[in-house]
């Protein structure tokens, strides 16, 4: 077994591995080294994927959605009652802008009282389950990083208020961190440095947990994906999964009006024909700038990682390979000399599958538009953009004490 590790070892020439040949190395670090996956190194010299046609997609706008309303709402909240629909929360990203080492989730954004951002989530959802009656089962995506820390902190909260038999955690996949050349960070003597996997493999982590059949058996045929650092995010929305259910499409995203051409948000549009998020920094100025008739922005309609996807489908599609994506971040390492290192910019690559690329695997999607003062609210940052600040602001302005 050991003599596998040092083949790898040297074959790959391991700057921060190599002092172990020759030594007894520590069986964690063996066992990890024989689990990754070396493919990943080969993708660093690759280029980023190539994209297909673009094409503008519409949204069912406020003003369409207003006068149906009470006919969606009727739909979504006949769905929540026979349990067909269940609500994925996010959990396992790092955070590392907002500069918090715990998981995002228990972040105080309070003032004058404790408000913890998985507070204000089941708050959010227990609004909507209290008015349906129904719980809606609760799916915590976690990382081998905040795992024990999320589960400990949902239990010592009492689950906000929720009910707990309908709260169910797992933990999404790791990988390797590699350096720019290519050498696979160490972060203690016995471990690698690893990261979470992205968001894009969460339906993937949550069948290998055994999840799938307590869906099946719950009779979930829906699944509402939402990312944990937005606190105004409105889940298990009875209008959006009644539109989406009405609407026939396999998926719906929520997606609010970009404030500028240039807001730093992914815009839901079509790719050879097929839903599709196009990130900001790949749109050109023309097609950034392009407005239809009626002076709105032909990409104005922005994601905020809020997703409905129809479990058949996802069933469908998970033995699809998803583009793995190759991302700058800071990860703290052990340098050869054993000394623990802190970077204070980008260091290492990771290696991401991310959620938007599954809307690509979907055949259709509807374009659902939110109002963005009411439910778009992200903690990206400590301060400025997409901040705690301007977070909390957004918290004042929907009467939300803290
Ligand atoms: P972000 O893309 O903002 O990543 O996550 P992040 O790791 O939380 O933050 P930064 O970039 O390091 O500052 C968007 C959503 O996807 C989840 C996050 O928890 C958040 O809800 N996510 C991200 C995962 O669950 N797993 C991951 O590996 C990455």
């Amino acid at each position: 077994m050991k003599a596998s590790v040092i083949e790898k070892i040297n074959a790959t020439n391991q700057k921060y591995l190599k002092h172990l040949v020759g030594k007894d190395i520590p069986q964690k670090l063996v066992d990890q080294i024989n689990n990754m996956d070396w493919s990943y190194l080969d993708l660093i010299d690759q280029k980023e994927q190539t994209r297909g046609t673009f094409a503008p997609l519409g949204a069912m706008e406020l003003s369409e959605i207003e006068t149906k309303k009470e006919e969606f709402k009727a739909i979504g909240i006949k769905a929540m009652k026979e349990c067909k629909v269940g609500a994925i929360l996010l959990a396992g990203g790092q955070g590392t802008r907002l500069g918090f080492d715990k998981a995002k989730g228990m972040y105080n954004i309070g003032v004058n009282k404790d408000l913890y951002i998985f507070e204000q989530l089941i708050r959010n959802l227990q609004k909507v389950t209290d008015e349906v009656g129904a719980y809606v089962p609760l799916y915590v995506m976690t990382s081998d990083k905040n795992d024990v820390q999320t589960r400990e902190f949902f239990a010592e909260h009492d689950y906000f208020g929720y009910d707990k038999d309908y709260v169910k955690f797992f933990v999404q996949e790791m990988v390797p961190a590699v350096d720019f050349d290519g050498n696979v960070l160490v972060e203690a003597e016995d471990s690698l440095a690893m990261s979470p996997n992205g968001n894009g493999g969460w339906f993937t982590s949550l069948v290998q947990a055994g999840l799938g059949a307590d869906m099946k058996e719950k009779g979930v045929e829906w699944l509402n994906v939402f990312a944990v650092d937005n606190v105004l995010q409105q889940i298990a929305d009875p209008v959006f999964v009644g539109a989406t259910i009405q609407s026939g499409c396999v998926s719906g995203a929520k997606v609010v009006r970009k404030c500028d051409p240039y807001e730093k948000v992914g815009a839901l549009c079509l790719e050879d024909g097929k839903p599709s998020i196009i990130e900001y920094y790949e749109l050109t100025p023309e097609m950034a700038e392009a407005t239809n008739e009626s002076g709105s922005l032909l990409y104005g309609f922005g994601v905020i990682l809020n997703y409905l996807f129809r479990v058949e489908k996802l069933f469908e599609i998970a033995e699809k390979k998803m583009p793995v994506h190759i991302v700058e971040k800071k990860v703290p390492y052990m340098d050869e000399e054993g000394n623990a290192i802190k970077p204070d910019t980008p260091n290492a690559f990771k290696f991401e599958t991310l959620i938007v690329d599954m809307v690509y695997l979907m055949d259709n999607c509807l374009s659902f538009e939110v109002d963005r003062e009411k439910e778009f609210a992200p903690v990206k940052n400590a301060t400025g953009v997409d901040s705690v600040e301007s977070a909390r602001e957004l918290l004042k302005k929907n009467g939300i004490e803290f």
